[in-house]
Order: C-alpha cells, then structure tokens, then sequence
C-alpha cells in the first residue's frame, strides 16, 4: 500500500512520511537533520504535574490505564505544558502482562507487585498470548491521542523481557533481581521459555499500539543494567531481539533503553534498535563510539540534576546537547524517569533551552 493523505500508513518495511512522521523527533530518530535537537522526558506523565496528581486522585493507577479518555488527558498534559517534541503514551510495562493473565497491582510508592510470583514451568504457562481484544483500552487511546497530537509524534512503549522477568519472578520490585539471577542461572530452560512467553506478549502488545498509529515505540529494559555483558547476550539479547525484530517492517524507529547499561550499549544496540537509550553515567559522545555510526542516542541528563539550581542545570544541558553533537542522531532526554520532586518549571525551560541551543537555520 502507499503512503495516504494523512501520511500515517507506509508500506511495510518502508518509513512512514508527512506528518509526525516528519517531526523533529522522528526525524533524529532516523538520524536525518531536523530544525532543532528534539527533546521529551521519560516519566514526563506523571506526579511531578499538580494536574496529573489532581486527575489521578482517585483513580487506581492500574484503572486509569485502561480508560481511553483519561489515558489521552495525562498524555497531553505535559506535551500542553512543557512543548516536548514527543507524547509517550500514558500506560505501564505491567499492563500487558496484566491483560496476559497474572494478577498484579501497582501499589503507590513501590510499583508493581504480583500476587503470585512465576518460578515454574506452570507458572509460565499462567501468561496467555494476548491481542488486540485484550487491551482494547490501548488502542482506543492510541487513535483518540493521534486525532488530538496532530504533527506531534506518539512514542508507544512496553517492558522488555528482562525486566518484565524480574517483577513476576521476584514478585515486586527488586534491587539484586537475586531470585530472578538464581532462575536464570540455575534453570536456563525454564527462564528461556519464560522470556520467550514474555517477548511474544509484548510484541503483540506493541503491535497493537504501532497498528493504531504511534510513530514510534521504546521497549524499556530498566533493569538489564544488573548483567555483565556475557550474560546480557546469552539469557536478555535473543529474547530483546525476537521483539525488535518482529517491528523492523512497521516503519517506526525503535528505541532501546535501560539503566546502568554502559558495558551493554553495543549489545543493546546490536539487539535490533534504532536509537539506543543511555543513562547518566556516561557521556554521549563516548555513548556513539560503543553504539557505532548507524545508530542515533537518546539522553542523559541526570533526573537529579533538575533539583539543582538552574546554573548547574543548563551547564548540564549544554555539555549534553554539545556531547550529542558526535551522534549521527540525539534525542535530548533524562538519563532515567523524572522525579516526582521536580519543579515542572524547570523541565518547560529545559525544553526550550534545548531548542535554543540546537536550533538550525532552515536549509
Ligand atoms: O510519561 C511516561 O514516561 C509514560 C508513563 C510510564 C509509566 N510507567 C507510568 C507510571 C512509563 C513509560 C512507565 C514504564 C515503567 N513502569 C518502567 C520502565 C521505565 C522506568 O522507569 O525504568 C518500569 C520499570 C515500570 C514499573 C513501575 N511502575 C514503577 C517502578 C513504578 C513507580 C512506583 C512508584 O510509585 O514510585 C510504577 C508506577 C507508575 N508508572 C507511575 C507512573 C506515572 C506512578 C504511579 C502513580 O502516579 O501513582
């Protein structure tokens, strides 16, 4: 098929053109040059929003993802506010997995936690397939969000299977992942046919948001930061893989992101993605040189960093925005999540900052 007046539809295996397919964010993802370094937080949805803590008062977090109207408000929110180049999706990594049968919450303050964790082979068997019926919630955001953004682009995202493995193995949240170590370690079938269950749920998952029109998608791999390099490629990359490479004919940039990841960037590169996600820890221009030249970075400012006062704030955001500058691409972002402490302020000016220090005359 081509390319329709909206611009959204491609051919498989060919970009998308026109539209938020053309933004400055889209565009640094597939590293062609753009008006200005596109810039958007992870976590940028969320409690550091005096509206966001108004409208999810009373709604349990779990709930106000799978209501449309009310996942398309949070959505807009800080895109209204701070003039990010991109949406993410308002969702959580645990919401497909949800759909996919185990029971879980997301309790305030902790995060997720599964009522009765995975450790057997029938255990594994507890995750069905889900589709596009299953999280009917997301696509109907999805489409109500690309009729709002208008050029604006939507990144869609899910949990990568490392990471998603570590909550339903340990049961909640973890700061060793020992008993997901000792499965990985101690039963390699068993937690391959875990990952496995877990790369199909989630790139069903991604499928369905991709199919109702996000111009991008970001598989988080939070956690895989815990794993030296051999084990990253032998029991996470394959897993990683299946999923990016099941979204290499959508059209759509993959973003690949973890924390702690500074010995895995090559790899996490390598596993399929086309902009890789950097932490803090290390600098954008030593980032590119373990990423290589066919690859764009996103990243780092420290989430902390916006605590401090504004002097300390934009020496951090020019030394990113100048490190950037080695990269064939640079979407400007934090190194992980924003804290629910930051001054919603402070990120609108960041915004335009950045803009300001990347802007580029029209060719
Ligand atoms: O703005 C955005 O980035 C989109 C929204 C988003 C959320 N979760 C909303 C959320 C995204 C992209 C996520 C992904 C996510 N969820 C990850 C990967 C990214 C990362 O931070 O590494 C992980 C590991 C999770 C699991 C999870 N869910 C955690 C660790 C927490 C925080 C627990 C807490 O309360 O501190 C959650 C809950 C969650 N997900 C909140 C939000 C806005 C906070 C819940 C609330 O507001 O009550």
């Amino acid at each position: 098929m081509t390319t329709d007046t909206t611009g959204t539809a491609a051919r498989d295996g060919e970009p998308r053109r026109g539209g938020p397919a053309d933004s400055p964010f889209v565009r640094a993802c597939r590293r062609e040059p753009g008006p200005h370094t596109p810039v958007w937080f992870m976590r940028q949805a969320g409690r550091s929003l005096p509206e966001y803590r108004e409208i999810r008062a009373n709604v349990p977090m779990l709930e106000s993802c799978r209501r449309p109207e009310l996942v398309t408000e949070i959505t807009l929110q800080p895109v209204r506010r701070h003039g990010v180049d991109a949406a993410i999706l308002f969702s959580d990594i645990v919401v497909p997995v949800a759909a996919a049968g185990i029971d879980l919450d997301i309790v305030p303050g902790t995060g997720p936690v599964v009522a009765e964790p995975v450790r057997t082979a029938a255990d594994v068997e507890r995750i069905n397939p889900i589709g596009r019926d299953d999280v009917s919630y997301v696509d109907e955001a999805v489409r109500l969000l690309v009729a709002e953004l208008g050029d604006t682009p939507l990144i869609g995202f899910a949990g990568a299977p490392f990471t998603l493995a570590s909550y339903l193995v340990e049961g909640g949240p973890s700061r060793t992942h020992a008993k997901t170590k000792a499965l990985m370690y101690g039963d390699p079938e068993l937690w391959h046919a875990l990952c496995a269950r877990l790369a199909q749920v989630t790139l069903a998952f991604l499928r369905v948001q991709v199919d109702a029109g996000v111009s991008a998608v970001q598989l988080f791999d939070s956690w895989a930061g815990a794993l030296s390099e051999a084990d990253y490629r032998r029991y996470v990359l394959p897993h990683s893989a299946h999923v990016l490479a099941g979204l290499a004919g959508a059209g759509v940039p993959r973003i690949h992101f973890g924390v702690g990841t500074a010995e895995l960037l090559g790899a996490m590169g390598e596993a399929g993605a086309d902009v890789v996600g950097v932490d803090w820890r290390t600098p954008l221009d030593v980032a590119t040189r373990r990423i290589g030249p066919d690859k764009a970075v996103q990243g780092n400012l420290d989430p902390a960093v916006l605590l401090a006062p504004w002097e300390v704030v934009e020496s951090q955001v020019r030394r990113i925005v100048d490190q950037g500058r080695a990269a064939p691409g640079h979407v400007f972002n934090l190194g992980h999540g924003v804290l629910p402490e930051t001054d919603p302020e402070v990120l609108t000016r960041v915004v335009a900052l950045v803009h300001e220090l990347s802007a580029r005359p029209a060719a």
